[in-house]
């Protein structure tokens, strides 16, 4: 293996499983780990946060983390000057190894803005295949802005989901309801002062000769439409008193409040997540953000993956939900302050700092890598995408 370790932190884990913070650029990174045969293949989940062809500079200032407030003596974190094609062949090379890298029902969320993004979805449709696109989230990072601005306020960016395939694991994320929800989504009350709504007991197309297309209690479903259930189990919710007969003689199916709160909402694709206002690096993301779709997209033990680690919220999430992971950042400042926040969690399990050893790349590696990729052919030259 042609990565290096130089430093160990943290308690072994019963499997013996090591996580991985690795100090190099991510392509070379990605290269060395697609020769690991408990790598390649094996990564359940995949973070990305990239820089976001801002052509600008990050800096880390001890106390002060910001794009737009830093000082000269402030440490260059991150530089993201690159910008136009050579920006999305820069992302292209590197997905096209981490599509590799994914398990078969692996999941892959790509971190991108507002100006961008559409870019990217090309990028992600020619590399994965429109039909692994699964959400194109929208994520609210910040309050509203007032800035003087011929054009409306951003607010938001993107995060693209996609799978490698259609088996992938998927545990359904729910949101708790709120009061407001509650108010607004069960507006009836009843004698027992329970909050209720009802639901039609018919849907859409007629069932010719089953069960559901039956007379129930003297009447038909409507034209076109055929009863959710068969007509016994219509008698029991009737029993039950779960349905309301308007005074037309319409029945209603009854859906209790009480019953649908402990299972929560179910979250749809415009997410609330607002970074960190006092962040530890700058661009640093929202952790719970990270703790939910890890939750969503992998299961306990999964290897969880993040090639622009920044200050490390995916392996800290990674950690709190009890997945292994792997962190890459070429960036010095971003790798201590991965450590720094990796070693604050408590019983952080074992993990190793690596180096890249020099070694010439191999060109066998890139030709296995690009092997599912339709449009493998680089561009010779990177053109300006304006
Ligand atoms: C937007 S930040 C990620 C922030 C991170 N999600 C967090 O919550 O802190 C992008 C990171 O990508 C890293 N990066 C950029 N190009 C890279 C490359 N070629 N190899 C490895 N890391 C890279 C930068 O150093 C930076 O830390």
């Amino acid at each position: 293996m042609s990565l290096r370790r130089v430093k160990s932190f943290g308690q072994d884990r019963l499997d013996n499983w090591r996580n991985m913070l690795i100090s190099e650029d991510n392509l070379k990174a990605l290269r060395a780990l697609i020769q690991e045969p408990n790598v390649k293949g094996k990564v359940r989940l995949i973070y990305i946060d990239p820089p976001f062809a801002t052509n600008q500079e990050f800096k880390h200032g001890g106390l002060r983390t910001s794009t737009v407030s830093y000082s000269p003596e402030d440490e260059m974190a991150y530089n993201d000057r690159l910008v136009g094609a050579e920006y999305i062949e820069f992302l292209r090379e590197r997905i096209v190894l981490l599509r590799e890298i994914l398990s078969d029902d692996g999941s892959i969320y790509v971190h991108i803005d507002w100006k961008m993004g559409h870019y990217v979805k090309v990028l992600m449709d020619e590399i994965f295949g429109q039909e692994r696109f699964v959400n194109d989230i929208t994520r609210i990072k910040c309050n509203p802005k007032n800035f003087e601005r011929k054009g409306y306020g951003n607010i938001k960016d993107i995060v693209l989901f996609y799978s490698k395939t259609n088996q992938y694991v998927w545990n359904e994320p729910r949101e708790e309801m709120t009061e407001e929800d509650i108010r607004r989504l069960f507006p009836k009350v009843d004698e027992k002062g329970r909050r209720y709504t009802t639901t039609p007991l018919h849907a859409p197309g007629e069932t010719k000769n089953g069960p559901t297309g039956k007379l129930w209690k003297g009447l038909k479903p409507p034209k076109g439409r055929h009863w959710r259930y068969p007509p016994d189990e219509l008698d029991r919710l009737n029993a039950q008193c779960l349905i309301e007969w308007s005074s037309t003689g319409n029945p209603r199916k009854k859906i209790y409040a009480d019953e649908v709160l402990a299972k929560g909402k179910k979250r749809q694709d415009i997410w609330e997540f607002k970074d960190p206002p006092y962040p530890t690096y700058p661009t640093e993301k929202n952790l719970e953000m990270l703790e939910m779709l890890i939750e969503a997209s992998s299961n306990p033990d999964d290897l969880v993956l993040d090639c622009f680690a920044g200050s490390g919220t995916t392996l800290v999430a990674a950690e709190a939900t009890r997945r292994r992971w792997i962190g890459i950042d070429d960036s010095k400042v971003a790798i201590e302050v991965c450590q720094k926040r990796l070693n604050s969690v408590s019983n952080i399990s074992a993990f190793d700092l690596y180096l890249l050893k020099e070694e010439k790349e191999k060109s066998l590696v890139e030709s296995i890598s690009e092997k599912n990729y339709r449009y493998h052919k680089k561009p010779r030259k990177a053109k300006s995408l304006g």
